[in-house]
């Protein structure tokens, strides 16, 4: 149907982001605040590759992993034993079947809710609630993905509310595009580490990980190796990165309004009353690029995006390249 195609095909071009949105993207670019080298050629290079070369990009360059204590500079630090021993991906899971929900607006109404909680897993993503809005998101949660500035923010009360004390915390800050640990660890964009160790031993029983932060540019590397233009030089949204996460974990993974639904609404989050368009077509994070990626490596129908903003990913160890 003409609709469902002008969704999806439209949100795609950064032409179509308005003249604000536009102005915001640019100064982000002049900017660089994590020094990300200027593409050289190769601009465009990937930008007709199909979904299972896409797979196999993101296999092959992509590795998820996790702080652990005998890693420079946090081995010589005196908090290093709070780290798990271990990287996330020899712990969690592996699962069959996975939920990534984004905290996109369109959530609201969607009745997704019984149908997220059938997953073996579920993620979701900072401060979004499963409390009184069961029936459109489910409540189980089985990962939390959270960047730093809800971290320590004081709004969101990190330290001592109880909606993060479900399942496996995992944290993520960004760091420049090219800096060793050290160099992050002096100039995170927010306090990661104090609030990381104030949290561990006010709650020293729940799992928390630190995402190693080449993570991130692994990731923006391959996007921007499939775009036919610049992107913005800033890390990709958490929504990404916990899609990705839960596809290092997971056979199957199905993403929840991260591509819009025909609910498709300029309300930023399904638990918030703020309206902003940026929320779903990014300004700061490559969004609509991260979405574009998304949708050629989608293994389901459109129909299934255009009405329930679901999208089916395969799992990383589930297919060979
Ligand atoms: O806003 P927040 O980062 O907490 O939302 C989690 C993720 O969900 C975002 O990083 C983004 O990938 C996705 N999202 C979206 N559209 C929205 C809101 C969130 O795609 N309107």
């Amino acid at each position: 149907p003409r609709p469902l195609r002008s969704l999806l095909e439209g949100m795609m071009s950064s032409s179509r982001l308005g003249h604000r949105l536009r102005k915001v993207v640019q100064n982000y670019q002049a900017l660089n605040k994590y020094g990300v080298p200027l593409p050289s050629r190769g601009v465009g290079d990937g930008s007709r590759r199909s979904g299972a070369e896409l797979l196999c990009q993101l296999k092959g360059k992509v590795d998820v992993t996790t702080l652990t204590p005998d890693l420079r500079p946090f081995s010589g630090l005196s908090w290093a034993p709070l780290l798990p021993p271990r990287p996330l991906t020899s712990d969690l899971g592996p699962f069959r079947s996975c939920a990534v929900v984004s905290s996109a607006g369109s959530l609201k109404h969607s009745g997704l809710g019984k149908e997220i909680d059938s997953h073996d897993a579920v993620l979701r993503f900072n401060a979004a609630p499963t409390a009184g809005y069961e029936k459109d998101v489910g409540m189980k949660t089985t990962v939390r993905l959270i960047n730093s500035q809800v971290m320590a923010s004081d709004d969101h009360r990190f330290l001592s509310s109880s909606l993060y004390s479900a399942g496996v915390l995992v944290a993520w800050d960004p760091a420049p595009y090219s800096s060793d640990l050290s160099e992050w660890y002096n100039r995170t964009d927010y306090p990661i580490f104090l609030q990381y160790q104030k949290y561990r031993r006010l709650h020293p029983q729940q799992p928390f990980y630190i995402l190693h932060p080449r993570v991130e540019w692994q990731l923006w590397d391959t996007i921007q190796a499939n775009m036919a233009e610049a992107i913005q030089r800033n890390p990709p949204s958490s929504g990404l990165l916990g899609t990705v996460l839960m596809m290092s974990v997971c056979e199957v993974v199905h993403v929840y309004e991260f591509l819009p639904s025909r609910r498709k609404t300029e309300l930023c989050h399904y638990y918030q009353r703020f309206y902003d368009a940026a929320c779903t077509l990014g300004a700061y994070h490559p969004l609509l690029y991260e979405k574009n990626l998304v949708k050629r490596m989608n293994r389901g129908p459109d129909r299934d995006i255009f009405n329930h903003g679901r999208v089916t990913l395969p799992g990383l160890h589930s297919f060979n390249c």
